[in-house]
Protein backbone atom coordinates (compact mmCIF):
# COMPACT_ATOMS: atom_id res chain seq x y z
CA UNK A 1 0.00 0.00 0.00
CA UNK A 2 1.25 3.48 -1.15
CA UNK A 3 1.45 6.35 1.92
CA UNK A 4 2.16 8.91 -0.83
CA UNK A 5 -1.04 10.78 -2.01
CA UNK A 6 -2.80 9.71 -5.18
CA UNK A 7 -2.97 13.18 -6.82
CA UNK A 8 -1.15 11.28 -9.45
CA UNK A 9 -3.02 8.40 -11.91
CA UNK A 10 0.19 6.66 -12.20
CA UNK A 11 1.36 4.99 -15.38
CA UNK A 12 2.48 0.93 -14.29
CA UNK A 13 6.20 1.45 -14.69
CA UNK A 14 8.68 2.64 -12.21
CA UNK A 15 11.95 4.19 -12.87
CA UNK A 16 15.25 3.94 -11.64
CA UNK A 17 17.59 4.50 -13.73
CA UNK A 18 18.36 6.76 -17.05
CA UNK A 19 21.37 8.16 -19.50
CA UNK A 20 20.68 10.32 -21.90
CA UNK A 21 17.30 9.48 -23.98
CA UNK A 22 16.91 6.42 -21.98
CA UNK A 23 15.38 4.91 -18.52
CA UNK A 24 15.15 1.63 -17.22
CA UNK A 25 12.33 0.60 -14.69
CA UNK A 26 12.76 -1.55 -11.83
CA UNK A 27 13.04 -4.66 -13.79
CA UNK A 28 15.68 -3.37 -16.21
CA UNK A 29 13.59 -2.94 -19.15
CA UNK A 30 14.94 0.31 -21.07
CA UNK A 31 12.51 2.90 -22.80
CA UNK A 32 13.16 5.53 -24.74
CA UNK A 33 11.66 8.63 -22.82
CA UNK A 34 10.44 11.32 -24.78
CA UNK A 35 9.12 12.87 -21.91
CA UNK A 36 11.64 14.05 -20.26
CA UNK A 37 9.82 14.51 -17.03
CA UNK A 38 7.03 16.51 -18.50
CA UNK A 39 9.85 18.66 -21.09
CA UNK A 40 12.13 18.84 -17.49
CA UNK A 41 15.23 16.92 -18.58
CA UNK A 42 16.42 19.18 -21.37
CA UNK A 43 19.96 17.22 -22.06
CA UNK A 44 18.41 13.70 -21.18
CA UNK A 45 19.25 12.16 -18.09
CA UNK A 46 22.48 12.16 -16.17
CA UNK A 47 24.32 14.66 -19.06
CA UNK A 48 27.99 14.91 -17.14
CA UNK A 49 28.20 18.78 -17.06
CA UNK A 50 25.03 19.12 -15.11
CA UNK A 51 25.93 16.11 -12.96
CA UNK A 52 29.55 17.48 -12.46
CA UNK A 53 28.38 21.17 -11.70
CA UNK A 54 25.91 19.39 -8.99
CA UNK A 55 28.57 17.40 -7.84
CA UNK A 56 31.34 19.96 -7.10
CA UNK A 57 28.51 22.81 -5.98
CA UNK A 58 26.67 20.24 -3.00
CA UNK A 59 30.61 19.73 -2.23
CA UNK A 60 30.97 23.64 -1.69
CA UNK A 61 27.96 25.57 -0.55
CA UNK A 62 24.40 23.92 -1.28
CA UNK A 63 22.23 26.72 0.29
CA UNK A 64 22.48 29.96 2.08
CA UNK A 65 19.71 32.30 2.61
CA UNK A 66 19.02 35.19 0.13
CA UNK A 67 19.68 37.92 3.11
CA UNK A 68 23.18 37.09 1.96
CA UNK A 69 25.10 37.64 -1.81
CA UNK A 70 25.14 34.15 -3.65
CA UNK A 71 27.40 35.02 -6.70
CA UNK A 72 25.58 32.06 -8.63
CA UNK A 73 22.24 33.81 -8.27
CA UNK A 74 23.90 36.94 -10.03
CA UNK A 75 25.76 34.98 -12.66
CA UNK A 76 22.52 32.93 -13.47
CA UNK A 77 20.31 36.50 -13.78
CA UNK A 78 23.33 38.47 -16.15
CA UNK A 79 22.91 35.01 -18.57
CA UNK A 80 19.33 35.19 -18.46
CA UNK A 81 19.23 38.95 -19.00
CA UNK A 82 21.71 38.93 -21.34
CA UNK A 83 22.63 36.07 -23.60
CA UNK A 84 18.87 34.73 -23.54
CA UNK A 85 16.31 37.52 -22.76
CA UNK A 86 18.48 40.11 -24.16
CA UNK A 87 16.30 42.91 -22.95
CA UNK A 88 16.70 45.43 -19.97
CA UNK A 89 15.36 43.63 -16.79
CA UNK A 90 15.69 41.45 -13.79
CA UNK A 91 15.40 38.02 -12.61
CA UNK A 92 13.50 36.55 -9.13
CA UNK A 93 14.59 32.89 -8.86
CA UNK A 94 11.75 30.54 -7.95
CA UNK A 95 11.37 26.93 -7.27
CA UNK A 96 8.76 25.91 -10.01
CA UNK A 97 6.51 27.16 -12.89
CA UNK A 98 3.66 27.94 -10.51
CA UNK A 99 5.44 29.48 -8.00
CA UNK A 100 7.00 31.77 -11.00
CA UNK A 101 3.56 32.45 -12.51
CA UNK A 102 1.70 33.44 -8.91
CA UNK A 103 5.19 36.13 -8.99
CA UNK A 104 3.79 37.66 -12.07
CA UNK A 105 0.49 37.56 -10.94
CA UNK A 106 1.70 39.63 -8.02
CA UNK A 107 3.33 41.97 -10.07
CA UNK A 108 0.47 42.98 -12.32
CA UNK A 109 -1.33 43.30 -8.94
CA UNK A 110 1.57 46.04 -7.81
CA UNK A 111 1.40 47.47 -11.31
CA UNK A 112 -2.35 47.54 -11.01
CA UNK A 113 -1.96 49.85 -7.98
CA UNK A 114 0.77 51.85 -9.33
CA UNK A 115 -1.36 52.66 -12.44
CA UNK A 116 -4.58 51.94 -11.09
CA UNK A 117 -7.93 53.48 -12.84
CA UNK A 118 -9.01 56.60 -13.95
CA UNK A 119 -11.34 57.08 -10.58
CA UNK A 120 -7.80 56.22 -8.42
CA UNK A 121 -8.89 51.92 -7.58
CA UNK A 122 -6.39 49.88 -8.68
CA UNK A 123 -6.37 47.56 -11.73
CA UNK A 124 -5.94 44.01 -10.49
CA UNK A 125 -7.63 41.78 -13.71
CA UNK A 126 -5.03 39.31 -15.28
CA UNK A 127 -6.88 38.28 -18.80
CA UNK A 128 -5.81 34.74 -20.05
CA UNK A 129 -7.02 31.92 -22.21
CA UNK A 130 -8.96 28.74 -22.57
CA UNK A 131 -6.95 25.99 -22.51
CA UNK A 132 -3.99 27.55 -21.10
CA UNK A 133 -2.26 25.62 -17.79
CA UNK A 134 -0.61 27.81 -15.36
CA UNK A 135 0.16 25.43 -12.43
CA UNK A 136 -1.31 24.15 -9.48
CA UNK A 137 -1.05 26.84 -6.67
CA UNK A 138 -4.22 28.91 -6.19
CA UNK A 139 -2.80 32.02 -8.61
CA UNK A 140 -2.07 29.09 -11.14
CA UNK A 141 -5.31 27.77 -11.19
CA UNK A 142 -7.20 30.84 -10.98
CA UNK A 143 -5.36 31.75 -14.19
CA UNK A 144 -5.31 28.32 -16.36
CA UNK A 145 -8.60 28.36 -18.90
CA UNK A 146 -8.96 24.59 -17.58
CA UNK A 147 -12.04 24.16 -15.22
CA UNK A 148 -10.66 20.73 -14.37
CA UNK A 149 -8.11 22.29 -12.27
CA UNK A 150 -10.58 24.03 -10.49
CA UNK A 151 -13.04 21.85 -8.99
CA UNK A 152 -13.77 21.73 -5.68
CA UNK A 153 -11.36 24.44 -4.45
CA UNK A 154 -13.62 27.44 -5.11
CA UNK A 155 -14.07 30.32 -4.04
CA UNK A 156 -10.83 30.87 -5.99
CA UNK A 157 -9.23 34.53 -6.06
CA UNK A 158 -11.22 36.87 -8.29
CA UNK A 159 -9.83 38.73 -10.68
CA UNK A 160 -8.90 36.66 -13.88
CA UNK A 161 -11.09 35.92 -17.03
CA UNK A 162 -10.26 33.52 -19.76
CA UNK A 163 -11.05 34.43 -23.40
CA UNK A 164 -10.63 31.71 -26.54
CA UNK A 165 -7.03 31.45 -27.67
CA UNK A 166 -5.53 33.46 -30.95
CA UNK A 167 -8.89 35.25 -30.89
CA UNK A 168 -7.51 39.03 -30.88
CA UNK A 169 -11.30 40.43 -31.77
CA UNK A 170 -12.64 38.67 -28.80
CA UNK A 171 -9.70 39.67 -26.11
CA UNK A 172 -9.89 43.60 -27.04
CA UNK A 173 -13.62 43.35 -26.39
CA UNK A 174 -12.99 41.56 -22.98
CA UNK A 175 -10.11 44.39 -21.93
CA UNK A 176 -12.29 46.53 -18.94
CA UNK A 177 -11.08 49.50 -16.84
CA UNK A 178 -9.53 47.01 -13.89
CA UNK A 179 -7.81 45.03 -16.47
CA UNK A 180 -3.84 45.30 -15.53
CA UNK A 181 -2.24 42.38 -17.58
CA UNK A 182 -2.35 39.81 -20.25
CA UNK A 183 -0.71 36.17 -19.61
CA UNK A 184 -0.27 33.78 -21.96
CA UNK A 185 1.55 30.77 -23.07
CA UNK A 186 3.71 31.33 -26.81
CA UNK A 187 2.73 27.04 -27.28
CA UNK A 188 0.58 25.84 -25.04
CA UNK A 189 1.79 22.63 -23.89
CA UNK A 190 -0.73 21.05 -21.07
CA UNK A 191 -3.70 22.48 -23.09
CA UNK A 192 -3.06 20.25 -26.40
CA UNK A 193 0.49 22.06 -28.25
CA UNK A 194 -1.43 24.63 -29.53
CA UNK A 195 0.62 27.77 -30.94
CA UNK A 196 -0.10 30.96 -30.57
CA UNK A 197 -0.32 32.51 -34.33
CA UNK A 198 2.32 35.63 -35.26
CA UNK A 199 -0.77 38.03 -35.49
CA UNK A 200 -2.36 37.09 -32.81
CA UNK A 201 1.18 37.59 -30.39
CA UNK A 202 1.91 40.76 -32.14
CA UNK A 203 -2.03 41.70 -31.58
CA UNK A 204 -1.62 41.21 -27.67
CA UNK A 205 1.57 43.03 -27.82
CA UNK A 206 -0.21 46.19 -29.80
CA UNK A 207 -3.18 45.77 -27.00
CA UNK A 208 -0.79 45.86 -24.43
CA UNK A 209 0.27 48.95 -25.48
CA UNK A 210 -2.73 51.21 -26.53
CA UNK A 211 -4.27 50.01 -23.21
CA UNK A 212 -1.27 50.17 -20.64
CA UNK A 213 -1.55 46.65 -19.70
CA UNK A 214 1.69 44.46 -19.21
CA UNK A 215 2.62 41.40 -21.30
CA UNK A 216 2.78 38.50 -19.54
CA UNK A 217 4.68 34.84 -20.77
CA UNK A 218 4.61 31.97 -19.88
CA UNK A 219 7.39 29.89 -21.02
CA UNK A 220 7.12 27.64 -18.44
CA UNK A 221 7.59 24.40 -20.45
CA UNK A 222 8.12 26.52 -23.77
CA UNK A 223 11.27 28.16 -22.89
CA UNK A 224 15.08 27.66 -22.86
CA UNK A 225 15.42 26.10 -26.35
CA UNK A 226 12.10 23.92 -25.89
CA UNK A 227 10.72 25.47 -29.35
CA UNK A 228 14.34 26.02 -30.81
CA UNK A 229 14.98 30.00 -29.66
CA UNK A 230 15.99 30.06 -26.38
CA UNK A 231 12.71 31.88 -26.10
CA UNK A 232 10.02 30.70 -27.17
CA UNK A 233 8.22 33.99 -28.41
CA UNK A 234 10.90 34.76 -30.72
CA UNK A 235 9.93 31.53 -33.03
CA UNK A 236 6.70 33.41 -33.20
CA UNK A 237 7.15 37.41 -33.08
CA UNK A 238 10.59 38.04 -31.96
CA UNK A 239 10.07 41.51 -32.45
CA UNK A 240 7.60 41.74 -30.04
CA UNK A 241 8.58 42.76 -26.40
CA UNK A 242 6.99 41.05 -23.17
CA UNK A 243 7.09 43.08 -19.53
CA UNK A 244 7.38 39.72 -18.01
CA UNK A 245 7.91 36.04 -18.16
CA UNK A 246 8.34 33.05 -16.12
CA UNK A 247 10.13 29.65 -16.59
CA UNK A 248 10.97 26.87 -14.86
CA UNK A 249 10.68 23.32 -16.18
CA UNK A 250 14.12 23.13 -18.53
CA UNK A 251 16.05 25.59 -17.20
CA UNK A 252 17.40 22.87 -14.57
CA UNK A 253 17.47 19.86 -16.42
CA UNK A 254 16.08 18.28 -14.06
CA UNK A 255 17.11 20.12 -11.02
CA UNK A 256 14.05 21.90 -9.42
CA UNK A 257 14.24 25.96 -10.15
CA UNK A 258 12.12 28.44 -11.81
CA UNK A 259 12.34 32.05 -12.17
CA UNK A 260 10.84 35.19 -13.59
CA UNK A 261 12.04 38.37 -15.32
CA UNK A 262 10.69 41.56 -15.21
CA UNK A 263 11.59 44.43 -17.58
CA UNK A 264 13.75 47.60 -16.88
CA UNK A 265 10.62 49.88 -18.49
CA UNK A 266 9.65 53.12 -16.79
CA UNK A 267 5.99 53.12 -15.60
CA UNK A 268 6.09 56.79 -14.32
CA UNK A 269 8.27 59.96 -14.76
CA UNK A 270 9.61 59.88 -11.11
CA UNK A 271 11.90 56.75 -12.37
CA UNK A 272 10.17 53.81 -10.95
CA UNK A 273 10.42 50.92 -13.54
CA UNK A 274 8.59 47.33 -13.58
CA UNK A 275 11.81 45.75 -12.06
CA UNK A 276 11.22 48.06 -9.07
CA UNK A 277 8.17 47.33 -8.08
CA UNK A 278 8.81 43.95 -6.02
CA UNK A 279 11.26 45.63 -3.61
CA UNK A 280 12.68 44.34 -0.15
CA UNK A 281 9.93 42.24 1.66
CA UNK A 282 7.48 41.72 -1.06
CA UNK A 283 8.22 38.64 -2.44
CA UNK A 284 10.03 35.64 -1.10
CA UNK A 285 11.02 32.43 -0.91
CA UNK A 286 13.48 29.96 1.07
CA UNK A 287 14.66 28.25 -1.35
CA UNK A 288 14.41 30.14 -4.50
CA UNK A 289 18.26 31.37 -6.54
CA UNK A 290 20.13 28.82 -4.21
CA UNK A 291 23.71 28.22 -5.51
CA UNK A 292 22.72 24.55 -5.98
CA UNK A 293 19.89 25.18 -8.40
CA UNK A 294 21.50 27.96 -10.02
CA UNK A 295 25.17 26.27 -10.55
CA UNK A 296 22.75 23.67 -12.43
CA UNK A 297 21.03 25.87 -14.41
CA UNK A 298 24.10 27.52 -15.43
CA UNK A 299 25.87 24.37 -16.51
CA UNK A 300 22.57 23.31 -18.56
CA UNK A 301 22.27 27.01 -19.87
CA UNK A 302 26.30 26.62 -21.00
CA UNK A 303 25.54 23.27 -22.17
CA UNK A 304 22.96 24.53 -24.09
CA UNK A 305 25.00 26.95 -25.79
CA UNK A 306 27.77 25.11 -26.92
CA UNK A 307 27.03 21.98 -27.80
CA UNK A 308 24.58 23.67 -30.94
CA UNK A 309 21.30 22.70 -29.12
CA UNK A 310 19.17 25.24 -30.92
CA UNK A 311 19.94 23.74 -34.25
CA UNK A 312 19.47 20.01 -33.41
CA UNK A 313 16.40 21.15 -32.34
CA UNK A 314 15.36 22.42 -35.19
CA UNK A 315 16.77 19.47 -37.42
CA UNK A 316 14.87 17.12 -35.48
CA UNK A 317 11.69 19.36 -35.39
CA UNK A 318 11.75 18.66 -39.21
CA UNK A 319 12.53 15.10 -39.23
CA UNK A 320 10.02 14.42 -36.74
CA UNK A 321 7.33 16.21 -39.67
CA UNK A 322 8.63 14.84 -42.29
CA UNK A 323 8.84 11.15 -41.20
CA UNK A 324 5.12 11.53 -40.35
CA UNK A 325 3.90 13.34 -43.00
CA UNK A 326 5.57 10.37 -45.09
CA UNK A 327 3.69 7.87 -43.27
CA UNK A 328 0.06 9.37 -44.76
CA UNK A 329 -1.60 7.67 -41.68
CA UNK A 330 -4.78 9.45 -41.43
CA UNK A 331 -5.59 8.40 -37.45
CA UNK A 332 -2.58 11.40 -36.89
CA UNK A 333 -4.54 14.37 -37.73
CA UNK A 334 -1.65 16.82 -37.24
CA UNK A 335 1.57 17.81 -35.71
CA UNK A 336 1.52 20.67 -34.12
CA UNK A 337 3.95 23.11 -32.01
CA UNK A 338 6.98 24.26 -32.32
CA UNK A 339 10.75 22.83 -31.92
CA UNK A 340 10.61 19.41 -29.61
CA UNK A 341 7.47 20.56 -27.79
CA UNK A 342 5.08 18.80 -30.60
CA UNK A 343 2.09 17.50 -30.24
CA UNK A 344 0.42 14.31 -32.40
CA UNK A 345 -3.08 15.08 -33.21
CA UNK A 346 -4.99 12.04 -33.58
CA UNK A 347 -8.94 10.95 -34.75
CA UNK A 348 -10.09 9.12 -31.72
CA UNK A 349 -12.72 7.32 -34.16
CA UNK A 350 -10.22 5.40 -35.91
CA UNK A 351 -8.45 3.65 -32.73
CA UNK A 352 -9.59 0.72 -30.65
CA UNK A 353 -9.95 2.35 -27.70
CA UNK A 354 -11.44 0.35 -24.64
CA UNK A 355 -14.70 2.24 -22.92
CA UNK A 356 -14.19 4.96 -20.11
CA UNK A 357 -10.38 5.28 -21.27
CA UNK A 358 -9.38 8.91 -22.55
CA UNK A 359 -7.69 8.14 -26.26
CA UNK A 360 -4.45 9.82 -25.94
CA UNK A 361 -3.90 8.64 -22.17
CA UNK A 362 -5.02 5.30 -23.95
CA UNK A 363 -2.12 5.72 -26.84
CA UNK A 364 0.43 6.66 -24.13
CA UNK A 365 -0.10 3.56 -22.00
CA UNK A 366 0.46 1.42 -24.99
CA UNK A 367 3.21 3.27 -26.11
CA UNK A 368 5.24 2.45 -23.44
CA UNK A 369 4.18 -1.15 -23.16
CA UNK A 370 6.16 -0.79 -26.22
CA UNK A 371 8.87 1.14 -24.58
CA UNK A 372 8.39 4.51 -25.30
CA UNK A 373 7.58 7.11 -22.58
CA UNK A 374 5.40 10.02 -23.67
CA UNK A 375 2.78 12.27 -21.82
CA UNK A 376 -0.71 13.31 -23.24
CA UNK A 377 -1.85 17.07 -23.66
CA UNK A 378 -5.73 17.17 -23.31
CA UNK A 379 -8.00 14.14 -24.50
CA UNK A 380 -6.51 13.74 -28.01
CA UNK A 381 -3.03 14.92 -28.38
CA UNK A 382 0.04 12.65 -27.61
CA UNK A 383 3.01 14.82 -26.77
CA UNK A 384 6.67 14.53 -27.80
CA UNK A 385 9.02 16.47 -25.57
CA UNK A 386 12.79 14.43 -26.36
CA UNK A 387 15.63 15.64 -24.78
CA UNK A 388 16.51 18.46 -26.77
CA UNK A 389 20.04 17.09 -27.56
CA UNK A 390 18.36 13.70 -28.83
CA UNK A 391 19.57 11.98 -32.21
CA UNK A 392 18.33 11.12 -35.14
CA UNK A 393 18.48 7.46 -34.54
CA UNK A 394 16.97 8.16 -31.47
CA UNK A 395 13.94 9.73 -32.82
CA UNK A 396 13.67 7.13 -35.93
CA UNK A 397 13.57 4.25 -33.36
CA UNK A 398 10.85 6.09 -31.33
CA UNK A 399 8.41 7.13 -34.36
CA UNK A 400 9.24 3.47 -35.69
CA UNK A 401 7.31 2.63 -32.43
CA UNK A 402 4.87 4.95 -32.63
CA UNK A 403 3.97 4.03 -35.94
CA UNK A 404 3.42 -0.08 -35.09
CA UNK A 405 1.59 1.05 -32.19
CA UNK A 406 -0.77 3.18 -33.52
CA UNK A 407 -1.18 0.82 -36.78
CA UNK A 408 -1.89 -1.77 -34.20
CA UNK A 409 -4.60 -0.29 -32.77
CA UNK A 410 -6.57 0.83 -35.72
CA UNK A 411 -10.04 -0.25 -36.08
CA UNK A 412 -9.95 -1.90 -39.36
CA UNK A 413 -6.39 -3.32 -38.10
C1 LIG B 1 3.03 26.41 -19.14
C2 LIG B 1 3.13 25.92 -17.74
N1 LIG B 1 3.07 26.81 -16.74
C3 LIG B 1 3.18 26.42 -15.45
C4 LIG B 1 3.36 25.10 -15.12
C5 LIG B 1 3.50 24.69 -13.69
O1 LIG B 1 4.82 24.36 -13.43
P1 LIG B 1 5.21 23.53 -12.10
O2 LIG B 1 4.59 22.18 -12.25
O3 LIG B 1 6.70 23.53 -12.09
O4 LIG B 1 4.63 24.28 -10.94
C6 LIG B 1 3.43 24.14 -16.14
C7 LIG B 1 3.58 22.70 -15.81
O5 LIG B 1 3.26 21.83 -16.58
C8 LIG B 1 3.31 24.56 -17.48
O6 LIG B 1 3.37 23.68 -18.49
Amino acid sequence: MSHVLSTYARFPVTLVRGEGARVWDDAGKSYLDFCTGIAVCSLGHCPPRLVDAIREQAGTLMHVSNLYGIPQQEELARVIVEEQVKLPGKVFFANSGAESNDGLIKTARKFGHARPQPDGSPRFEVLSFTKSFHGRTLGGISATGQDKVKEGFDPLPTGFRHLPFNDLAALEAAIAPETAAILLEPVQGEGGVNVATPEFLRGVAALCKKHDLLLLLDEVQAGFNRCGPAMAWRAIAPEIEPDAISWAKGMGGGFPIGAFWLSDRAIDDAGTCLSSLLGPGSHGTTYGGNPLACAASLAVLAEIADAGIEANVLQQEQHIRETIASWKLPVITEVRGLGLLLGLGLDASQLAVPDGKLPAAFVCGELLKAGLLVPPAGPETVRLLPPLNVSSAEVDEALTVVRSTLESLLTSH
